[in-house]
């Protein structure tokens, strides 16, 4: 027996030099924004939607999901990479069920923020009903498996959430009645301890790996550029800011969090540094282009504008960073995703 596991340790040291990932990940579940919504808004009555091409022109079969991408997201990438399946479905959609949603499921709204009054803005999915339809989801687990078997697949399976860019760009910049009820900072308060209460009520309900994307470098968002036209249509320097202060409170919010729960394995799955490496350094990349999209004439294009009556829609998306004028294109995705698999879930482990 002990020769058994001097052995296996043994093997483990040897096989821990080649990055792998340790945990039997089952499930990737997501919340979030459109940086994630596999679909969602295809259902619910909202102008935000991404349902026809160009939207889907490189996924699988060509076709527009109402992934605000050419192709697939970061989330599904994940998936793939952790050996699950290509793309996550949408829980509202209903040519899908539990026996699909049970390997992973997607409860991300495109539009939505941490903020109730976010959501508002283009009556889209709020955050705290996507945590509504995760509990309805449970139950439906629980019937399909039984009672033990969906608890251990809802602990081990990975909890992703992607949002925040919208409650600056799409609310508290644009929305008189935000800002003048927060400074900044008070405001980065008010949507951390959202995010906080969020993780929160996550652990309750049995989840035990969570990460959290925080904010990218939303100031080089090609609309936001466009916006900027005054000062040659670089970066707003002020939003990446506010950016790298959100994501600086909200890693100390997680160091806290980890803390007080017992076998939680939390990370700040920080997407800013590699999305900058990527504005820094296109060609270490392969992109041409990362100020302008890909469609449309690159500085405004999205949602229902960016559609096929536009002539002007690049033909290689994989040159581009950006997809449409605020989306990243399945390029930027999939090196996301590699970047986040190799860097965080492969410290995560079954405890
Ligand atoms: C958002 O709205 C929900 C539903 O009305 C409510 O329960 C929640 O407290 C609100 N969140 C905040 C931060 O006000
Ligand atoms: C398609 O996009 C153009 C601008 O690019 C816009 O004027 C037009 O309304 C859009 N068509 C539809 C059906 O939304």
């Amino acid at each position: 027996m002990a020769s058994q596991a001097i052995f296996l340790l043994l093997l483990a040291h040897f096989i821990g030099q080649v990055p792998e990932i340790n945990a039997k990940i089952p499930a990737v579940i997501v919340f979030g924004d459109s940086t994630v919504d596999s679909g969602n808004n295809n259902e619910i009555s909202t102008v935000l939607k991404s349902n026809f091409e160009p939207y889907g022109r490189d996924f699988p079969g060509g076709k527009p999901t109402g992934r605000f991408c050419n192709g697939r997201l970061a989330t599904d990438f994940l998936s793939e990479a952790f050996g699950i399946k290509p793309a996550i479905p949408p829980y509202l959609d209903p040519a899908y069920d539990i026996s699909e949603f049970a390997t992973g499921v997607c409860f991300a709204s495109a539009g939505t923020g941490f903020d109730n009054a976010t959501s508002d803005v283009l009556s889209v999915i709020p955050l705290w009903k996507e945590l509504e339809y995760y509990k309805e989801y449970q139950d439906q687990l629980r019937k399909y498996l039984d009672n033990e078997k969906a608890n251990q697949l809802l602990s081990k399976a990975l909890h992703l959430i992607s949002i925040g860019t919208n409650d600056f760009l799409e609310n508290y910049y644009v929305s008189s009645s935000t800002s003048s009820q927060y400074s900044v900072g008070e405001y980065q308060n008010f949507l951390i301890g959202i995010a906080t209460d969020f993780i929160n009520q996550l652990y309750q309900l049995g989840a035990r790996k969570i990460a959290i994307t925080g904010l990218p470098p939303m100031g080089c968002l090609p609309l936001e550029r466009t916006t900027n036209i005054l000062f040659g249509s670089n970066c707003i320097e002020e939003y990446n800011n506010v950016a790298k202060d959100f994501n600086k409170k909200l890693q100390g919010s997680i160091m806290k969090l980890t803390k007080e729960h017992d076998g939680i394995q939390l990370v700040l799955a920080n997407i800013y540094d590699i999305l900058s490496e990527m504005i820094d350094n296109p060609n270490s990349f392969g992109f041409e282009d990362v100020e302008k999209a890909c469609c449309g004439t690159g500085y405004i294009e999205m949602g229902y504008i960016c559609n096929r009556t536009n002539l002007f829609t690049c033909s290689d998306a994989n040159k581009y960073m950006f997809w449409d004028s605020f989306h990243p294109t399945e390029k930027t995705n999939s090196i996301v995703a590699d970047y986040l698999f190799k860097n965080y879930f492969s410290q995560f482990n079954d405890r």
